[in-house]
């Protein structure tokens, strides 16, 4: 049995190889923000933690991580507001703007890069690729995180989830992100870490590169990413980059 498993081991290596090659010769990358530029989701949890315990919510016992990650992590207000208040739409989405105050206050005091994030912008830049940030985050938060990384100058478009008609996980947001760069999905990966983000890149047919910042490895294999990544160091990146590299060569 131990031999079998074995004989298929180079077979199953080699289909699992992490790879880009389809969408050769790249002209664009499109990035998450929340997650993906940053580790900030544990900002989102504090901040919706705290606020749900003053008012009571799950009889004041705070929310763990796995409820966040499972309700909370990626999705859209809306959503959010849905799901926390069932009974009282308007009552969920004042609370989630309070939250994003909340979030803002603690983001202008600390954010962290990705690990190698200024390495993967700078390969981007060294190649004249286009680029976009996709988010569902409302445009303060999106703004305030860019430009706290020192990445406003660095993108081209900021898309916004809630001034599409549809946001994450419907692909809406990144086709836009296409539209106004003007290039192909066939030219054109995008970078995500959470299942509603990994599930917009599917459904606009792009590769998508899901990073597991926060969230559990099962889960964003559901959403069928190109393969997933610890972060911009990993190796499985660099040697899809690498690739791709020698494509155009
Ligand atoms: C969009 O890109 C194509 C080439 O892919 C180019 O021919 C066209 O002029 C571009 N359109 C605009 C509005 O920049």
């Amino acid at each position: 049995m131990l031999a079998i498993l074995l004989n298929l081991l180079p077979l199953f290596l080699e289909s699992s190889k992490p790879s880009l090659a389809k969408v050769a010769p790249l002209k664009a990358v499109l990035f998450d923000v929340d997650g993906t530029l940053c580790d900030s989701d544990p900002l989102h949890h504090i901040a919706f933690r705290e606020m749900l315990q003053e008012i009571g919510f799950n009889g004041g016992v705070p929310i763990t991580e796995d409820y966040f990650a499972e309700n909370i992590a990626g999705k859209h207000n809306d959503d959010i507001a849905k799901h926390l208040f069932p009974n009282d739409l308007p009552r969920g989405l004042k609370f989630c703007e309070e939250k994003e105050e909340m979030f803002r206050r603690l983001a202008s005091k600390q954010l962290t890069p990705l690990n190698g994030l200024y390495k993967v912008k700078k390969w981007v830049e060294d190649r004249g690729l286009k680029r976009a940030a996709v988010t569902n985050a409302p445009r303060p938060n999106a703004e305030l995180m860019i430009s706290k990384l020192g990445l406003s100058d660095f993108f081209d478009v900021v898309i916004i989830g809630d001034e599409c008609e549809h946001a994450k996980p419907h692909p809406e947001p990144y086709l836009k992100a296409l539209e106004v760069l003007n290039v192909s999905k066939d030219h054109t990966f995008v970078f995500e870490d959470s299942v509603s983000g990994i599930k917009a890149g599917v459904a606009a047919e792009m590769p998508v590169v899901g990073i597991t910042t926060r969230n559990p490895e099962h889960s964003l294999l559901e959403a069928k990413p190109t393969f997933l990544i610890k972060d911009y160091e990993d190796p499985k990146l660099w040697a899809a980059l690498e690739e791709l590299d020698k494509m155009k060569a």
